[in-house]
This record gives structure tokens, sequence and C-alpha cells, in this order.
């Protein structure tokens, strides 16, 4: 058996990551099993990704349906399987249009592009600036990574791109800010998931909207963390009172299989016409079919609900393990999208985890990220406290 420590001396993998010593190669709802045979409790969900957990029924079905009949095809022809699924995305949303893609990145350039065009080509406005929120973070890619306000992510790659500005997070003032640069949009997430898991304010983000709306600004929420069922309804826009013009979405919208997109108010979707934009691979048939077996299992079954009551479940026991471990400073979060607060190093605990058979994640230095699939059970986070009470014995507040 080739163990881990002899797999990355000899890897031939760029390394853009510092990976954890776990080689998962099976997984069936909350559970994960490594290349040795051990089983882990997996409150990652792949980042936010596997909201149905992992290898869900209803998706692997429709996915080796489609297998049998067609891969993939251009976007020069129609694709049923992407015509269904931007029908259910408009139907269960505030918008009206669809462009699929492969990634969160590839979703946010596509929003970025459409503000830049919808300003340029539809509204007539000299400004075609995109307005970013501090902490937040929108993808890798050179655009997504200057929209993404965190020095950490665009040190070394500049020049970075044009067109860009940022903003406090849930600072009213800074809506005043915002009146004055007029820009072509503003994208921002609704719980800020790689910043730290936090919230926005929403009283601020039902302001932002209205000066959005007065002043012609495209209202651009990046949904790709907090989408799909994250944080208790499918889009957390629907918990704010807002409306956005346009929503970025990958991770959760295919389970696994890669696949983004954004869906747009019909106005807003007018910055594009046949050949503004595209992607080989954006809305495949196959990847559609897991969107579609995505999408229609989370507006027609209870898994919502389910989520809604393991979110309350879960914060009653991060309210007694607070009582208990005093380097748990606070919790916070919405839905199963939760962030563990703590006074030390947040990877500590995650390395601690592992070793009680635990994968859990950090969102920056002092916040340890807890992402259950939407699916589990009762049973299942109360295994989550033991193994993380293990995690925490012997943790020092400052360590
Ligand atoms: C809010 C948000 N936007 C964009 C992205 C980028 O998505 P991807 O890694 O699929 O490009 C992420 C990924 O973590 C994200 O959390």
């Amino acid at each position: 058996m080739v163990n881990n420590t002899t797999v990355s001396q000899i890897s031939s993998i760029m390394a853009t990551y510092s990976r954890f010593p776990v080689t998962p190669v099976k997984g069936k709802g909350s559970y994960i099993w490594d290349d040795q045979g051990n089983q882990f409790l997996d409150f990652t969900s792949g980042i936010a990704t596997c909201n149905l957990g992992h290898v869900p029924d209803v998706v692997k079905e429709k996915l080796a349906e489609q297998l049998e009949n067609l891969w993939h095809c251009t976007n020069l022809y129609h694709i049923p399987n992407q015509e269904k699924l931007a029908g259910l995305l408009a139907a269960n949303s505030c918008g009206d249009k669809v462009f699929f893609c492969n990634s969160g990145a590839e979703a946010n350039e596509a929003a970025i592009k459409l503000a830049r065009r919808y300003a340029n080509k539809v509204k007539g406005s000299e400004s075609s600036e995109v307005v970013t929120f501090s902490q937040s973070f929108h993808g890798r890619t050179l655009a997504t990574l200057t929209a993404t306000a965190q020095e950490k992510i665009q040190k070394g790659f500049a020049p970075l791109m044009p067109g860009f500005s940022y903003l406090p997070y849930n600072d009213f003032e800074a809506l005043e800010v915002l009146k004055t640069k007029n820009p072509a949009a503003v994208l921002l997430e609704l719980v800020q998931g790689e910043g730290g898991v936090i919230p926005a304010d929403k009283e601020w983000a039902g302001k932002l909207a209205q000066v959005c709306k007065e002043n012609g600004i495209l209202l651009m929420v990046d949904e790709i963390q907090t989408g799909m069922g994250r944080t208790g309804t499918l889009f957390a826009y629907q918990q704010f009172g807002i409306e956005p013009d346009v929503i970025s979405l990958a991770k959760g919208l295919g389970s696994g299989f890669p696949i983004g997109a954004i869906i747009a108010k019909e106005e807003a979707a007018k910055g594009f016409e046949p050949g503004s934009h595209g992607s080989t691979f954006g809305g495949n048939p196959l990847a559609t079919a897991a969107g579609m077996a995505t999408v229609t299992h989370l507006v027609e079954s209870d898994v919502l609900k389910n989520a809604n009551e393991m979110a309350v479940y879960l914060d009653e026991q991060f309210e007694s393990l607070k009582d208990k471990f005093t380097v748990i400073k606070e919790y916070r979060g919405k839905g199963l999208l939760k962030g563990l607060v703590v006074e030390t190093n947040a990877s500590d605990i995650v390395q601690k985890a592992i070793a009680h058979n635990l994968l859990i994640l950090t969102a920056g230095p002092n916040v340890v990220r807890i992402l259950p699939p939407l699916t589990v059970t009762k049973d299942e986070i109360d295994e989550f406290v033991i193994k993380l009470e293990k995690a925490l014995q012997g943790i020092e507040k400052g360590a």
C-alpha cells in the first residue's frame, strides 16, 4: 500500500493545495471512506457541494440514464435537459433567463461580463465598474480574484483587472459611497463563506438592494456557496426580502458533477445576445441531468425541511459546546452553513478532528466551518458532537 507521504513525494500535481492526510475513495450520504478502509463523518460536503450527501441515488439514477444516451453535444444545438433545468431554476427564483457554465468562478465571470455589457450596450452608461465587499470570495480566475477583496488571494497576480472597487461589508455608510460611484453592478455574498461565515445584516442588505434599484445598479448575488438549500431556502436571498438582478450558482447545483450557472432577470439578460458569451461544456447533457435531478429533489422532497430542523438542533449543540469549551467564542451562519469562531488556530482543530474520523473545514484563521449535507440526521449530529469534543480536548485559548 502506498502511504500518503510517498504519494506527495512523487506527486506530479502542481502544488496549489496544502492537502490534509486523507485519501477518499468512496462516499455515501454523510460518510466517506479512505483508501485504507477508514470511515469518516464528512461535515464538509465537498465544500458545500454534495448538499444531498455523497452519491445520492436520485442523481445517480438520472446520470446513469444519461450516460447511456448522450454525454456531450455542442451548445449550437438544442439540449433538452438544459431547457428543462433553466425552466426549473427560473420557476423557483426571481430570475427569468439562465446561462450555464462549469464552475463558480465561471459563473461570476459570466455575471461580470453581463453587467459590463448591460451597462455599455443596453444602458449606454459610461461606467462598467463592479463593486464588491471586504472579505469576499468570488473565485480564482483573473477577473474573479480581482473581485475577491482579499489581499492574500490577489497577491502576486498584478496587474489585476481594471473596473473593480471595494466597499466595507455590512457598512451603512458604504451605501452612500455607492450612490456617488454609480457603478454598473455590485456583487456580494449574503453569507460570506470563505471570508469567515459572516452573514449580511438583513437591514443592510435591504438598503443595498434599494440603493441599487434607485440608481440603476445591477444587484448580483453570489450564491455559489449559499445556494441550493445550503442556508435553509433554495437561495439565501429569499431570506433577505430582496430580489437580485443576477444570481450566480455552482457547487451544490450538480451534487458534485461540475456545473455552474447564472440566472438573470429578463432586463439584465438583455446584456447578452448570440455571440456575446459561450462555453463548450457549459450545460451539457450530463451536467444538466445532474442539475435537473438535484434541483427537482430540492424543490419536491422534504430535504429543506430536514435541513432547517437539523440547523436548529446543531445550534443547540453549539450552545452547549460553547459553555463547555472556552476556546469557542461564538457560532454563526445560516441553515447548514455554520462557523465556530475560536480563539485559537482553527486549522489545529480541523487536524485533530481528522484523527477522530471527522472532516470539517476552516474559513479564515479563526473560524471552523461546518457544512453537513442537508440530508444529515440527528444521530449523525450526535456523532459529530462526540468527535468534535474529542478534537477540542486539550485545545487552549490562544494556543
Ligand atoms: C462564494 C463563492 N464564489 C465563488 C467561488 C468559486 O467557485 P469555483 O471554485 O467553483 O470556481 C466559491 C468557491 O468556494 C465561493 O465560495
